[in-house]
């Protein structure tokens, strides 16, 4: 079946149910949400970026799923900055399915790979992506995988934006 995908960057109206999909327990099962991404949620959809543009998924017109992008070079922790293309924009990518309606479906994978095809078109310089699943996220790595994301390294985050635990860093080049 072909899904009819649509992004948009984060507005006003995505607010609450930005925050909310952070709620659900499927995404605290996966994600210890840090006060610091909740106020940068916040502050993005009024308008005043900090660090992420969070973007909404549609489907078929209604909002399902949140994918945040940040420039690797400006993202913590700095092991990302050590798999920042040399040649061009390296973007780091985390992807929520919020609407629980739309999990176990199939979508993720399918998603990813939309996304992917839309940045291509409004950000041509950025050639590579990179990705960190929680290594005990078994699902989330077999959807990286499959959107052919590579695992490079693993490493641990104690504090800061991200939730504390340990990660696969997974990059995928868009030159190949
Ligand atoms: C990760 C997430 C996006 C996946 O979406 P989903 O709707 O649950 O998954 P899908 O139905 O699209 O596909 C899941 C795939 O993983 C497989 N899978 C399911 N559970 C699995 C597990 N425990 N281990 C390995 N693979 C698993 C499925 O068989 C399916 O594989 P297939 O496409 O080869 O058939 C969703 O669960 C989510 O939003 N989780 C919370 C946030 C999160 O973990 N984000 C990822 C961080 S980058």
């Amino acid at each position: 079946m072909q899904e009819n995908f649509k992004f948009v960057k984060a507005a006003k109206e995505h607010r609450f149910m930005l925050l909310d999909w952070l709620d659900e327990p499927h995404v605290r099962e996966c994600w210890d949400v840090s006060e610091g991404l909740k106020n940068n949620i916040e502050n993005y959809t009024q308008g005043n970026k900090q660090i992420f543009d969070f973007w909404v998924a549609y489907i078929d017109h209604i909002p399902f799923a949140q994918i945040r992008t940040s420039d690797a070079l400006e993202t913590e922790p700095d092991v990302f900055k050590q798999y920042a293309s040399k040649t061009g924009k390296t973007l780091v990518l985390a992807f929520v399915i919020g609407n629980a309606h739309y999990l176990g479906k199939g979508l993720a994978t399918k998603t990813l790979n939309a996304f992917i095809a839309f940045l291509k078109t409004i950000e041509p310089t950025v050639d590579t992506l990179i990705i960190a699943p929680a290594t005990r996220n078994s699902r989330a790595v077999h959807v990286c995988t499959k959107v052919g994301f590579k695992k490079v390294t693993e490493f641990e985050t104690t504090n800061g934006l991200s939730s504390k635990g340990h990660y696969d860093l997974m990059v995928r080049s868009l030159t190949k």
